[in-house]
């Protein structure tokens, strides 16, 4: 079974697939460190302290890497990297929380905030959407991860989630581009 869990920075993506991996003793493969590993990078965004992939050198590699295994759970910021999954799990989290928890991680305001608009935007859950046709998306904000994990496992999916249906989550948009416009 190939489990994707996808979703902006700081949704929880780590803290779930550590959980599942151990419960389901199943490999965990991070995209990121499998990208630096194997150095499938192409450069580096010192603005944004990221490294450039090509998207497809990395899906080429990532995929011929999972053909000879049954039992993954992937964390990836990119669902659109993987060819074929058995569950695809998109976390979402409230942005007003995203962005507390990504201003802890010492990020220049640039990066915060455009990871904070792309949760806003449901840019992932868009990605995952028009790639895969079942997602299983689910707001973690209240949640622990355990609780995330049992929802997974249970299959237990919050309906589509926009943000940008709540004003309070406008007026925040509004608010971040002002700040790096
Ligand atoms: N369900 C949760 N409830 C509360 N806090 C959580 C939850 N899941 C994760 N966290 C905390 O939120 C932070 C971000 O979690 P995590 O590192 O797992 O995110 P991520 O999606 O893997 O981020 P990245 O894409 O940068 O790897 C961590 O400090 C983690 O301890
Ligand atoms: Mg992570």
């Amino acid at each position: 079974m190939i489990i994707v869990v996808s979703g902006t920075p700081g949704v929880g993506k780590t803290s779930v697939c550590s959980i599942l991996s151990n419960m389901l003793k199943m490999e965990y493969v991070h995209v990121s460190k499998f990208v630096i590993e194997r150095k499938l990078y192409k450069g580096y965004d010192q603005t944004r302290s990221s490294f450039e992939i090509d998207d497809q050198i990395v899906a080429k590699e990532l995929n011929d890497y999972l053909r000879e295994k049954s039992n993954v759970v992937i964390e990836t910021v990119y669902p659109s990297l993987i060819d074929q999954a058995d569950k695809v799990v998109v976390l979402r989290k409230n942005p007003k929380v995203l962005y507390e928890e990504l201003s802890r991680r010492g990020w220049t305001d640039l990066k915060v905030i455009e990871n904070v608009e792309a949760e806003i935007l449901g840019y992932v859950a868009q990605e995952a959407h028009d790639w895969f046709k079942d997602v299983c998306e689910i707001d973690t904000t209240n949640l622990t991860p355990e609780q995330v994990v049992n929802k997974i496992l249970n299959n237990s999916c919050d309906s589509t989630i926009d943000w940008l249906s709540y004003s309070e989550i406008q007026d925040l948009l509004l608010t971040l581009d002002k700040v790096i416009s």
